[in-house]
């Protein structure tokens, strides 16, 4: 619930703040407003993770509003999950611009990394 206008978000936490975590978690507690989504990857080929993209899908998310937030370093695969997020009605991207896990960082995802295609 807002109180005194602050604004709760359950951060991020990717393998555990899903959508079914986040659906148990607001059918049994309160003070939470919203959620950031666990990080989306880009796929190359204008591909989607079916998984990743019912995660933030708002019909699955009908408790907490929740805001999808994207991970990845070729801009326009980034641009095209962003267009098909925003074509299902979710209008806020969350940009994930420095994860510091070793996997992640091998990958290069990050602002520094993005090339323009
Ligand atoms: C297992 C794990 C997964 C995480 N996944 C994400 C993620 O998907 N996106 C993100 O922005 N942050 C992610 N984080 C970072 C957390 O949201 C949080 O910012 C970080 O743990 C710092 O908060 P703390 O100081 O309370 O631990 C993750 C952290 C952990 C430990």
């Amino acid at each position: 619930m807002k109180k005194d206008n602050i604004t709760i978000i359950l951060a991020p936490l990717q393998g555990f703040t899903d959508v079914t975590y986040r659906n148990v978690f607001s059918d049994h507690f309160s003070g939470v407003d919203e959620a950031v989504a666990p990080f989306i990857s880009t796929m190359g080929q204008r591909r989607l993770k079916p998984s990743r993209i019912k995660d933030v899908d708002p019909a699955n998310n009908k408790n907490l509003f929740v805001t999808p937030q994207i991970l990845g370093n070729v801009a326009g695969d980034f641009i095209f999950l962003a267009d098909h997020l925003y074509e299902m009605g979710l209008k806020k991207i969350n940009w994930n611009l420095g994860c510091p896990h070793s996997k992640i960082v091998k990958k290069k995802e990050r602002i520094g990394a993005f090339t323009v295609s």
